[in-house]
């Protein structure tokens, strides 16, 4: 099995008529728009599809409600402190248990780290948006790995990852190497999960926690995003320390799933990441078939324009952890094995300011990608669907067309509200793939938007 063979499956055909495209996404978008969601981040839900399909009182009673199998799916160990013990309990109607066994497919365009076929560059580079994709291409097979770090089987580190698909997905997918926070950038897309049911339309995020199922179709004709897979500790709310008890993302614009099932009796392709490796089982029914479940270890969405920005009324700007959604801790306090950042709509006031991010070497690595609009601190050639990484002390700030136009601003009150930017920041240097690294839309010549910083010293 070569990685060069398409993550296409063992499944049928895939779907290519432009009718019965259409007509999927429209009942996609029909679902989409009447689902419910339970409210909080990382609460003990509960919930049931069926009446009294949740056993009450024990988790595993002697024969659970309605002839369901109650299975417990552990998103940490065991042992792990209460504040980060991640697990939920489903009730589902057949085990996961009862599954034949898995064989190799093709990885397609997925890789996983430790990332070694390219040596980590001190560059920055930039790239275009992802070229389109071949007719009936489905998430899975439009998933493209652009870089990362760590090790999957270590469980550090993590990867960047883009897509582009045209067709809904039939088969299942699950990722034992990660959590996978996908940002839709074009299209939206309705999530079928283990746990129930979600929509993200570009501008929402949303969170498959490692090992669940799922299952992307799209809410329309074509769908292209962002995805950072997280081999780490799961992704957490920062701490806010003097902000207070509130603020930045709020704990109750996350969203997870009700419960919802699927009864299929008949072949259904499970596709499992493994260790870097993709694997397929064809299986006599669906794994959706969880009918009741309660737990803190769930999908779900948030919409980045709930975030609530906080940021200077008086001089200087603070830093961007500042605008932090998601911290993925390590051993180390304050130093995350990935943060996700997001530069949403705000008010910039500060007085004798340069207002755009500030000139900066990090020690912390950054990809940004653009959901729409602008960014600003690059007045061209950051668009939507594109995305830059600047490496590890790599030297980056706002180009020459921003510095002119800021540092000559009349500093009035100014609302920043034509873009929506965001950053996986992370601890180690990211190390591109070969495909990334050689591709045909990575932009040449980005250390150009730099050129022609005059001299104003002695002026
Ligand atoms: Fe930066």
């Amino acid at each position: 099995m070569t990685d060069q063979q398409a993550a296409g499956g063992t499944g049928g055909a895939a779907l290519t008529d432009p009718a019965a495209l259409a007509e999927r996404s429209e009942r996609a978008r029909k679902t989409a728009e009447g689902l419910g969601y339970l409210s909080g981040f990382g609460n003990e839900h509960s919930t049931e599809a069926l009446p009294g399909a949740l056993p009450l009182g024990r988790n595993s009673p002697q024969r659970a409600p309605l002839g369901l199998y109650a299975e417990q799916l552990s998103g940490s160990a065991f042992t792990e402190p209460r504040a980060h013990n991640r697990r939920s309990w489903l009730y589902r109607i057949r085990p996961s248990a009862a599954h034949p066994a898995f064989t190799r497919i093709g990885n397609g365009a997925v890789r996983t780290a430790p990332f070694t076929e390219t040596v980590p560059d001190p560059n920055r580079l930039r790239w275009n948006p992802l070229p389109d994709p071949a007719p009936g291409t489905d998430w899975l097979a439009g998933l493209w790995t652009l870089g990362g770090n760590g090790d999957a089987t270590q469980r550090t580190g993590m990867a960047v990852h883009l897509y582009h698909a045209n067709a809904p997905m039939d088969r299942v997918f699950s990722d034992a190497d990660g959590e996978l926070l996908i940002v839709p950038e074009q299209g939206g897309l309705l999530l079928r999960t283990e746990l129930g049911l979600l929509a993200a339309r570009p501008g929402e995020v949303a969170l498959i926690p490692r090992g669940v199922r799922f299952r992307v179709e799209l809410l329309n004709a074509t769908a292209r995003g962002y995805v950072c897979e997280n081999y780490g500790a799961p992704f957490q709310l920062p701490d806010l320390g003097p902000i207070g008890a509130n603020g930045l993302a709020n704990v109750r614009d996350f969203r997870a799933p009700v419960a919802a099932y699927e009864e299929v009796e008949g072949p259904v392709e499970v596709v499992n990441k493994f260790c870097g490796n993709l694997w397929t089982a064809t299986y006599g029914h669906s794994p959706l078939d969880v009918v009741a479940w309660h737990g803190s270890h769930t999908p779900y969405v948030y919409d980045l324009r709930a975030f609530n920005v906080i940021g200077t009324i008086s001089y200087d700007h603070p830093d961007p952890s500042i605008f932090t959604v998601l911290t993925s801790p390590t051993d180390t306090p304050g130093l995350a094995g990935v943060d996700f950042v997001v530069f949403a709509p705000r008010w910039l006031v500060g007085e004798d300011t340069f207002r755009p991010p500030y000139f900066h070497r990090n020690v912390m690595s950054e990809y940004m990608g653009l959901i729409e609009g602008a960014y600003d601190a690059k007045a061209e050639g950051f668009v939507p669907g594109g995305g830059s990484l600047h490496n590890m002390m790599s030297a980056h700030g706002p180009d020459r067309e921003t510095f002119d136009k800021a540092s000559a601003a009349e500093l009035r009150p100014q609302r920043i509200d034509d873009g929506l930017a965001f950053m996986f920041e992370t601890r180690w240097p990211l190390t591109a793939t070969a495909q990334a690294a050689g591709a045909e839309h990575l932009q040449e010549g980005y250390d150009a938007v730099w050129n022609g910083m005059e001299r104003h010293f002695g002026a």
